[in-house]
């Protein structure tokens, strides 16, 4: 099987890294890749939000498999320009993708698929912004409505700074999303899905703030771990219960079916699992490590969700213990980030690239604010976090900064979910 993965993120080489282990894989490219990528499969030069570029180059490299890592492709319509030229595609169509495309979308699709959520409302007119902040917060969860590469969300207990940056979308176009805050842990649930069959990967947890103990601006993400250790009894079977599948017969109820990963971001509260959103696609970083457990072969299995046939495979096989990784972010970073530093220890094993490229001088160059994540695996979180750290202090990127503390509390058992057995009695129903 010939693979072309779309993308050029620390995920995308995860997605390369897994699919280059499956025996069945035959040929492997990467479009637009980074330097990390470059060194594990075929560099092709693409724009990867353009539907009939990226279909011409899955014809032309002859690809039967075309799987699609960040968003804003599927948003764009690339997975139906490619699926129309005959080429089977991981990645849902433009109409499916809107699930994360538009939070709007997404909120109406929960409201009649019965999924809990947080209570929104959707704001387009800057007259109604005040009364509509009256009616939620303290705690205030203001959204941008549109995709924005995970920085689009403010959750803030000061109304002036919930106002301005609901303003701000404002002013630049964008609908507002106001939500009700949902208190408790979050957790990411990935689940393939063929249309209808829908199969879960090991549940994660990512760290959205840029500083330690959550502080800090939003970024993409800076770390994540799997599976988590403090995850009531049935937890995954629950969720893809009462919130996934419901969803996904819910699109495909509206001539609109899903196929490819449906990433549910959830805050499970006293009252059972609630989705904060959905995304479309693998969510970064925690496919670095959700991935780097996979044993199952990673490629044979998109295919076969990509070709509708995800039933006819065997469970998932995964290795014992978890996964830690940790993302190194450039100086700036979720800011302007400095490009061009030369990093140092990007080749080592486990260390997955993203803003990265090579320079003529053969030097790994920084190009991008998340550079690139390092991926530690161990018999529990406690040693996957020791080996991710001992792999990062090998790498050296000249103002670069990292968390101190992901996995940190769940490795001291110290995160909890409100309500416990009650939580677990109300998500059971
Ligand atoms: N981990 C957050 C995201 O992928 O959107």
């Amino acid at each position: 099987m010939r693979v072309l993965v779309i993308g050029s993120g620390a995920r995308e080489h995860a997605l390369v890294l897994a699919a280059s282990h499956d025996p069945a894989v035959t040929a492997l490219a990467c479009a637009p890749g980074n330097a990390g990528t470059a060194a594990i499969s075929e560099q092709l030069p693409v724009d990867a939000t353009d539907p009939a570029a990226v279909t011409a180059l899955a014809r032309e490299w002859r690809a039967d498999l075309v799987v699609i890592g960040p968003e804003a492709p599927l948003v764009n319509g690339v997975a139906d320009a490619v699926r129309a030229a005959g080429i089977a595609c991981f990645g849902p169509s433009a109409a499916a993708a809107r699930i994360e495309g538009s939070k709007a979308f997404a909120k109406e699709v929960m409201r009649a698929a019965g999924v809990p959520t947080a209570h929104s409302e959707v704001v387009d007119n800057p007259a109604h912004i005040d009364a509509a902040l009256d009616r939620f917060g303290p705690i205030w969860v203001v959204k941008d409505d549109g995709l924005a590469a995970g920085k689009g969300v403010v959750v803030t207990d000061d109304l002036a700074k919930a106002r301005a940056y609901a303003v701000t979308l404002l002013d630049g176009g964008h609908r507002v999303v106001l939500e009700s805050y949902l208190d408790g842990p979050e957790a990411s649930l990935f689940c393939l899905v063929d249309g209808t069959t829908v199969r879960p990967l090991l549940p994660a947890q990512d760290f959205k703030r840029v500083g330690d103990g959550d502080t800090g601006p939003n970024t993409g993400g800076m770390g994540a771990y799997a599976p988590l250790p403090w995850a009531p009894d049935g937890l995954v079977d629950d969720i893809v219960a009462r919130i996934v599948q419901p969803t996904v017969d819910e699109l495909a109820n509206r001539g609109t079916p899903f196929t490819g990963l449906l990433y549910a971001g959830l805050a499970l509260t006293a009252d059972g699992p609630h989705v904060v959103e959905f995304n479309c696609r693998f969510g970064d970083p925690e496919t670095q490590a959700v991935l780097a457990l996979l044993e199952s072969p990673l490629a044979t299995l998109l295919h076969a969700t990509a070709t509708g046939k995800l039933a006819e495979q065997p469970p998932l096989q995964w290795a014992p213990g978890a996964a830690v990784t940790v993302v190194l972010a450039a100086e700036g970073y979720p800011g302007r980030p400095r490009v061009d530093d030369v990093i140092t220890g990007a080749d080592a094993p486990g260390v997955l690239h993203a803003g990265t490229r090579r320079a003529e001088d053969g030097s790994v160059r920084s190009s991008g604010g998340r550079v690139l994540s390092v991926v530690g695996t161990g018999e529990d979180l406690e040693a996957a976090r020791t080996n991710a750290y001992q792999l990062l202090r090998s790498v050296h990127l000249p103002g670069g900064h990292h968390r101190t503390d992901i996995a940190l509390a769940a490795a001291r058992g110290e995160v909890t979910v409100p309500g416990g057995d009650q939580a677990q009695a109300a998500a059971n129903g």
